[in-house]
């Protein structure tokens, strides 16, 4: 990693913590869209543990955690997901919920041909460069066990904020102190290299709005 890209991670993980500390659940509790069709996708696979990457304070784990399934969430910011434990408490759900820090550039916290599912909603679109990203999704791919699924969702080169605000090269814009790594659309195609790619779903989320993909694919039997 060059000193530019340790400058940057350094900076969205204050940025992170800093956020969730000023705004706790600012997410809302209600579960994303992608996470309600994960959920889908899971069980049609008989997933019963659920990997989360990026959980954020949780509205998408303890959603997993209310459906029945048991999740391990990480995320880089410990104040996000001491907020998520909170959270789990006050739904009843703590049993089935472990949270685990983890930055996403380092090995996956499980092994080999493990996991049933994994998830991950604006994750892999942070300020990650594309070696980074490619070698995350290989990290999914060694801990998802054959037949395994795999959504993820990204905002794309067709959102609002693409090349808006400062350039950090790779395609990784920062507006409002947050750093967003654009997918073009031939990255999501590469990513999917080795897996069955089952979907790459357009929609839209918030406000602003954020244009994103909806990715599904699966690990070959
Ligand atoms: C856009 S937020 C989405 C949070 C959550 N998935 C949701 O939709 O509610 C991105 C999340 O990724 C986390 N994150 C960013 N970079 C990370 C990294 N390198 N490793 C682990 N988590 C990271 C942030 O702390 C934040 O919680």
């Amino acid at each position: 990693m060059s000193e530019h890209e340790q400058e940057l991670a350094a900076a969205q993980r204050e940025q992170w913590q800093q956020t969730y500390g000023e705004h706790p659940g600012m997410y809302g509790e209600e579960p994303s869209e992608p996470a309600v069709h994960a959920a889908e996708v899971f069980r049609a696979g008989s997933a019963r543990e659920v990997l989360e990457l990026g959980a954020g304070h949780g509205r998408d784990a303890l959603f997993f955690a209310r459906e029945g399934f048991t999740v391990l969430a990480t995320d880089f910011s410990p104040v996000g997901l001491e907020q998520l434990r909170e959270t789990a408490h006050a739904q009843g759900v703590a049993e089935r919920v472990t949270t685990q820090v983890q930055d996403v550039r380092r090995p996956l916290p499980l092994p080999d041909a493990s996991a049933d599912a994994v998830f991950a909603h604006m994750l892999l679109c942070m300020a990650l460069s594309t070696p980074e990203i490619h070698a995350l999704v290989a990290e999914v791919r060694r801990v998802l066990r054959p037949g395994g699924a795999f959504v993820y969702t990204v905002r794309h080169t067709g959102d609002a904020h693409y090349r808006a605000g400062s350039g950090h090269g790779d395609d990784i814009w920062e507006h409002g102190g947050f750093a967003v790594h654009f997918f073009p659309r031939d990255l999501v195609d590469h990513l999917a290299e080795g897996w069955i790619l089952q979907e790459v779903h357009t929609f839209e989320e918030g406000g602003l709005p954020r244009r994103l993909w909806r990715v599904t694919q699966t690990v070959p039997r």
